[in-house]
């Protein structure tokens, strides 16, 4: 009987995948083949000894130290691609609450008082706080290409956008779903000094900490939107709070806040919910298990 211990949010659908007359599958379980886990941050936690591969269900695997259960011998899987539809989505939504300003409008529109006259009257007069902007013309940068940042850069074509991409790690694959009308940047660099909205869609590793920094904010287009899906290290939050101060950036969105910024009044904070949908829960905890069982009872390593 083989054991995997679970650590939080997956879904059945997922745990069926293990089937009961070989697997056991619980949180509990002490000496357990595997670990299944979403958000459960696994760094300074000694795992038992007879684990042997540990599955994410998501993309980033940031909340697992990768390296040292490489050096020993323990894959790390994840679910690539599989909550790319939910995240683009969510993107999507950012953009457009951010271009329509529609977070401080609703805000205000919820706290009118008084009779239906007076609501009217105060809905036109206020209404002149919201002018926003259209997407459609817009030019949105895309920084990483990955299964997520393809996604958003061809929903960003059809709707209208101008949209221009970097990844220097492009894989075969993401080219191939990429559309051609998605202009290539040389680098972060040019790619964020030609866009009105810029978006982010790397991993959280050494060298995508603080990739957006001061100095690169000071590149970006005056007024520019920064949607950051991403993991919050990827910005230096204290620099894009000084950005939004001074104008620099008219609004950060971003999906999974720090500190530095969770109040400012030119942030739209939501709390990690890219990929919160039942779809996506599904696909990634299908996708992980698949991948560990296959490990498990095959020996193969699945990692794209
Ligand atoms: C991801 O890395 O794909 C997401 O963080 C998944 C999640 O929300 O758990």
């Amino acid at each position: 009987m083989l054991k995997i211990r679970t650590y939080n949010n997956i879904s059945p659908l997922g745990l069926e995948k293990f089937p009961r007359d070989r697997y056991e599958v619980a949180s509990e379980i002490q000496h357990p083949d595997a670990i299944l886990l979403r958000s459960f941050d696994l760094h300074g936690v000694e795992i038992p000894a007879t684990v042997k591969a540990v599955g994410r269900a998501g993309a980033g695997v940031n909340n697992i130290p990768v390296s040292e259960y490489t050096q020993r011998g323990v894959p790390v899987f994840n679910a690539p691609g599989a909550n790319a539809n939910a995240v683009k989505e969510l993107v999507l939504a950012g953009m457009l609450l951010a271009a329509r300003k529609i977070c401080d409008a609703w805000n205000y529109a919820k706290h009118l008082e008084g009779d239906d006259d007076s609501i009217h009257h105060q809905v036109e007069k206020g209404k002149k706080a919201f002018v926003g902007f259209e997407l459609t013309g817009k030019t949105l940068g895309v920084l990483g290409l990955g299964a997520i940042g393809v996604k958003v850069a061809n929903a960003a074509i059809d709707l209208g956008m101008n949209v221009i991409g970097y990844d220097p790690l492009l894989t075969v694959e993401s080219a191939w779903m990429l559309s051609s009308k998605v202009a290539r940047a040389s680098s972060v660099d040019d790619l964020i000094s030609r866009s009105d909205l810029v978006t982010l869609h790397v991993p959280l590793g050494e060298q995508t900490r603080h990739l957006i920094n001061g100095p690169r904010l000071g590149f970006m287009k005056k007024g520019a939107v920064l949607l950051n899906f991403s993991r919050s290290p990827v910005v230096d939050e204290d620099a894009v709070r000084a950005a939004l101060d001074s104008g620099q950036l008219q609004t950060y969105v971003c999906d999974f806040p720090g500190q530095a910024l969770l109040s400012h009044a030119k942030a739209i904070v939501l709390p990690h919910l890219g990929a919160s949908t039942h779809e996506a829960e599904e696909n990634c905890a299908i996708m992980v298990a698949e991948r560990v069982r296959d490990f498990l009872e095959n020996g193969n390593i699945r990692h794209s």
